[in-house]
């Protein structure tokens, strides 16, 4: 794809932003889709988030950007219309920009959605979530929009899972002895910063466990890693950018 001046700009702005595994894939699906467009990765610092929106507002050739840690909840501000969804959660990863005006969207929890259909995981699981962190919100939205009920949150910071569990109406469990209780789940999903063989005694076969991170270290690869959660996430995103669906 030749660029000139009919190319469109799109991109995505965290700290950090190196490892990024959006542009490869956003620019992918330009190419697939014969779009006039690149996509390209910002690193922007919390400091700086207010003078590279200030600039993103006068791009004429900005058409839309993904948003990632830390930036989530803090772009909410600049947004002209929130979708509600995005409301619900809390945070935003996905802006569109339509006519000057900017929609904002969060596409993690289809990501969540999608990684639970394409592992065949049944709706009457008894989830475990460990962590009550910036992605939380979205996978309880995904389980919840995916027909589990059953679910049940435990933190390091209690306050921080009881605010979630108030928000989405589920449980909250000590984290002081939710290690004693795993038996009672049969879906078990890591949102910490740590690993799964950090947050769990032993992984057993009978149990699904989802873990969000892109990469495993240690743990048994019977469990689900971030991958699907990524791709899904891109692809609703571009298609609010674009319109066009990305075939599985
Ligand atoms: P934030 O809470 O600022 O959104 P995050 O990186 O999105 O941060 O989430 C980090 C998650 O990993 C949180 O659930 C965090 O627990 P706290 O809320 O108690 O901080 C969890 N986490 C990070 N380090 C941890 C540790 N050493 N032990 C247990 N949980 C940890």
């Amino acid at each position: 794809m030749d660029i000139n001046t009919k190319t469109q700009i799109y991109a995505i702005i965290g700290d950090p932003v190196e490892h990024s595994k959006s542009p490869a894939m956003q620019n992918e699906f330009f190419c697939k889709t014969g779009i006039n467009a690149v996509y390209l990765a910002f690193h922007v610092v919390k400091d700086n988030l207010q003078d590279v929106i200030g600039g993103f507002k006068k791009l004429e050739e900005l058409r839309g950007f993904n948003v990632t840690v830390p930036h989530k909840v803090e772009i909410m501000k600049y947004i002209d219309e929130l979708d509600p969804v995005a409301m619900k959660i809390g945070a935003v990863n996905t802006v569109v920009v339509k006519d000057g005006k900017w929609f904002g969207y969060n596409t993690d929890w289809y990501g969540v959605f999608k990684t639970l259909q394409k592992n065949n995981v049944p709706c009457n699981v008894k989830t475990l979530i460990i962590g009550a962190g910036g992605a939380s919100n979205g996978v309880i939205y995904g389980l919840q929009q995916y027909g589990i009920s059953e679910i049940a949150i435990t933190n390091r910071t209690t306050e921080k899972a009881i605010a979630v569990a108030k928000q989405f109406d589920i449980n909250v469990v000590d984290f002081a002895s939710y290690k004693d209780e795993l038996d009672d789940y049969q879906l078990i999903i890591n949102t910490t910063t740590l690993p799964f063989g950090q947050m769990i005694p032993d992984f057993k076969k009978d149990v699904i466990y989802f873990d969000l991170k892109y990469y495993l270290e240690s743990t048994p690869d019977f469990c689900i890693d971030g991958k699907a959660m990524l791709y899904y996430q891109g692809v609703k995103a571009f298609e609010l950018w674009t319109g066009k669906i990305i075939e599985d």
